[in-house]
């Protein structure tokens, strides 16, 4: 068999925003989706076509025109920001930017081709284009040279350049040096797919979907962010998670019994460690059976859960979806009862084997089966559990050959294992974030998964599963979730410390200095390897443990106001340099790649345990390090110490960066004081700063507290803009904090006209860690001066000038 590329143009019919294009083998249809988005769909006439997609978030587009002009060979349609040019012999397509630049085109050969039922589309390489994102796919940032599939699998200590792991988000961005142009294509189908960025090729860039429609959408803009957010429009951003998720958790498999839970917590707190979240893996259930407890481990789980809360702690539940077939038993009986698990075609339930022993599966792509699901966490949210811990969803069963012909209703379509199995994880959070929702009376729920497919976002967080102890790990932990970031999902980490195998007391310490930066925050590890909480180290890492979550929880507000414009917009919370800086060669230099913006102020370098000096790179611009505000001129490539105590961390110059006191729960009260720091800069910046309670969607209500705040670097100015919104604020002074200006701020700023004084103030934004020195030498304690200055903080708007 031979393949066969779209031939030559027999028909044209005109669509609302595009045109159905019938040729001598193939079709092909182009929809402007949006001005900056077009949708490519190509079939044969046997291709069973897709009505609907699970990835579609179906948020509205203001309406907008497409003009249309046919010449003899070519079709062109043109929105204001994205102009198509179709060929008609043979059909081929080639997409430009508003400026009439190239952005992407179809390989002229090749164009979108057919062996037997797999579709792939081919792209012409273009000279030095690079290509970041894919989601959860290990690797360098740069894609180029490298090909990765789509096939939610189950990878137990997954190697560092292992594919395909557990979550399939195929989407890319394609980056032109040359022209200084950038694009994105997200390729929506959730049959297994492959990408290949000129990998054993320097012809194309391609791919291929092994059966069903060839279904694309195209995204045109002029950066990175435009192009995340367009993706983010078509599939959607994150609900505002609960505040306590984004504190630290601790997690086990598994920490049991009842009073190992207890004093897990009450060392926390004694040991004045903050945290919020304990994770109960699976021993917490009868026989690992979902939606039951062990009677002895946790003969009183509720009176557990109480007591846990009080300490200002949440639980968080696994979830697995296996059913195990065993009469009498629930959600066995009732899910027979009600018919919601998957089928063989012959109708008889699919049974395949994990934790509890033979299982059979709710079928999630079912609405029925989903509201049952949904309902079935009545208890769990009883007792008091707002958070739920979706594993083992790929699906995973063990044997690793869940077969091809298990069918799945796809919301009735009937679909086997080929199409479902990617969506099937996705479809899991979905059911569990809609049915804890309805039942936890207007809280928002914790969701968690591993396996997902593209809009996932919509419904939950993601881990990135069951990585290894090691320094390489703990790098692509950090590679990993920028490109997860990348594609539309912000909330994601992963096991700090690793899962697989016991880390060092270098490498522990490092990690959980990483992970205060990672969006999701977890410390968890494997059965039966040594303890892995943070005073299992011995002193010195419980003193740098304590220091990095610290500064986590004090940096609460900015970081809750990064999550707030993840929900709106869909940027990254952990940016890779690429969003940014995505012509800069050295952004994809191996030594730099694992370097990311935290929120839009923080530069964080990751690091090896063993690197006490670590070169890093700082982009264009300006930059303070974080611990004593020593300033560094971007675009260049520095030195840095880097002690197991310091992991580098920069500020952006013009970083506006509000904190908290220190506290050590979410739920626990701040001093009442807004720490807003402000590092020198010239030109201009701003910052949304966005509160809420933290726990309901009342802000859907416009009960939130929401301010713009812009630094005028030149005119030094600072203006909180009056903030909107009907929540009262927690805070009620202010704290300005200004980095950078050393003796040049007098005694005196203006607020709103009137003097205010000033104070000279030192800082340390991590304590010191005096004993530690193997030679005895006390550590440092790094402070800074900086000029501070204080007042009631108003509603207002408030300009301070100096
Ligand atoms: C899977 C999960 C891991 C969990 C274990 C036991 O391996 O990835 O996080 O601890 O199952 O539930």
């Amino acid at each position: 068999m031979r393949s066969k590329s779209l031939g030559k143009l027999l028909n044209i019919e005109r669509t609302e925003r595009g045109a159905v294009l019938t040729t001598d083998f193939g079709t092909l249809a182009v929809t402007f989706h949006a001005p900056d988005t077009v949708r490519v769909q190509a079939w044969q006439a046997d291709t069973e076509r897709e009505t609907f997609s699970y990835a579609l978030a179906d948020r509205p587009t203001a309406p907008f025109t497409v003009q249309w002009d046919e010449q003899a060979g070519m079709l062109q349609l043109k929105s204001d920001e994205l102009t198509l040019h179709i060929h008609k012999n043979p059909v081929r397509l080639q997409f430009f930017d508003a400026t009439g630049t190239l952005l992407n085109e179809d390989e002229p050969a090749f164009g979108i081709s057919w062996i037997g039922h797999q579709a792939t589309a081919y792209k012409t390489l273009q000279p030095d284009e690079r290509f970041i994102g894919m989601g959860e796919k290990t690797g360098n940032l740069d894609r180029r040279g490298s090909g990765f599939s789509h096939w939610n699998t189950d990878f137990f200590g997954y190697g560092t350049e292992s594919d395909p792991l557990y979550a399939s988000l195929p989407f890319y961005i394609g980056i032109l040096p040359r022209s200084r142009r950038c694009y994105g294509i997200f390729m929506d189908s959730p049959v297994k797919s492959h990408f290949n960025f000129g990998a054993s090729n320097d012809r194309f860039a391609s791919f291929t979907v092994e059966e069903g429609e060839m279904n694309y959408y195209f995204f045109a803009g002029t950066t990175v962010a435009d192009i995340v957010k367009a993706y983010c429009r078509l599939t959607g951003t994150i609900p505002l998670p609960p505040k306590w998720s984004l504190g630290f958790h601790q997690s086990r498999y598994s920490y049991y019994p009842h009073h190992e839970v207890r004093t897990l917590a009450q060392t926390f707190r004694d040991k004045q460690i903050p945290a919020d979240v304990i994770h109960l893996d699976i021993h917490y259930m009868d026989r690992y059976k979902i939606f039951s407890w062990d009677k002895e481990r946790f003969p009183a789980h509720r009176q557990l859960i109480a007591d846990l809360k009080n300490m200002g702690f949440q639980v968080v539940v696994i979830c697995d979806p296996g059913i195990k077939v065993e009469e009498g038993y629930e959600p066995h009986d009732d899910g027979v009862a009600k018919d919601v698990f998957i089928k063989y075609p012959d109708g008889t339930y699919y049974r395949g084997q994990v934790w509890p022993g033979w299982c059979y599966f709710p079928d999630f792509t079912d609405e029925k089966a989903r509201q049952w699901w949904g309902e079935k966490f009545a208890e769990y949210v009883q007792s008091g559990i707002e958070g739920f811990w979706n594993d083992m969803n790929e699906p995973a069963t063990w044997g690793q050959k869940f077969p091809d012909l298990v069918e799945f209703s796809y919301e009735g379509q009937t679909a086997t294992a080929r199409k479902a199995r990617n969506v099937y994880g996705m479809q899991m959070a979905r059911a569990t974030y809609e049915g804890t929702k309805k039942l936890m009376n207007g809280k928002r729920p914790f969701v968690l998964t591993r396996a997902a497919y593209a809009g996932a976002q919509r419904y939950t967080a993601l881990w990135t599963g069951d990585n290894t102890s090691s320094d390489e790990h703990m790098l692509l932990g950090a590679r990993l979730v920028s490109s997860i970031g990348l594609t539309g999902i912000p909330f994601a980490g992963y096991d700090v410390g690793g899962f697989v195998g016991e880390p060092s007391v270098a490498l522990f310490a490092r990690w959980i200095a990483q992970g205060a930066f990672a969006p999701f925050f977890r410390c968890h590890t494997m059965i039966n390897t040594r303890d892995q909480e943070p005073w299992s180290f011995g002193e010195e890492a419980e003193a740098i443990s304590r220091n990095y979550i610290s500064l986590r929880y004090r940096l609460m507000p900015y970081i809750y106001s990064v999550f707030y414009e993840a929900s709106k917009s869909g940027l990254p919370v952990a940016r890779s340099l690429a969003l940014d800086n995505p012509y800069d060669d050295r952004v994809y230099n191996t030594n730099y790649q694992n370097e990311y913006l935290f929120g839009p102020g923080l530069l964080v370098c990751p690091t090896e345990s063993t690197r006490t000096i670590t070169k890093v790179f700082l982009p264009e611009g300006k930059w303070y390090y974080l611990y004593n505000n020593q300033p560094y001129e971007g675009n260049s490539e520095v030195l840095v110490e880097s002690p197991l105590e310091f992991l580098p961390v920069f500020a952006k110059a013009g970083a506006i960066i509000p904190m908290q006191s220190l506290v050590q729960s979410i739920r626990e009260a701040h001093d009442g004081t807004l720490y807003l720091h402000v590092y020198r800069h010239n030109g201009s910046s701003d910052f949304v700063f966005y509160e809420d309670d933290g726990q309901s969607y009342d802000y859907e209500r416009g009960v939130y507290h929401r301010r713009v705040i812009v630094y005028q670097g030149a005119s030094h100015e600072l203006i909180l803009e009056a903030a909107e919104g009907s929540f009262a604020s927690t805070f009620t002074n202010l704290k300005l904090i200004l980095h950078g200006f050393e003796e040049e701020i007098g005694d005196e700023v203006l607020l709103n006209g009137q003097p205010l004084a000033t104070a000279d103030e030192e800082l340390a934004l991590l304590d010191p860690l005096p004993n530690f020195d193997p030679l005895g030498k006390p550590i440092l304690r790094v402070v800074q001066q900086n000029k501070t200055i204080t007042c009631p903080l108003v509603k207002q708007r408030m300009v301070f000038k100096w």
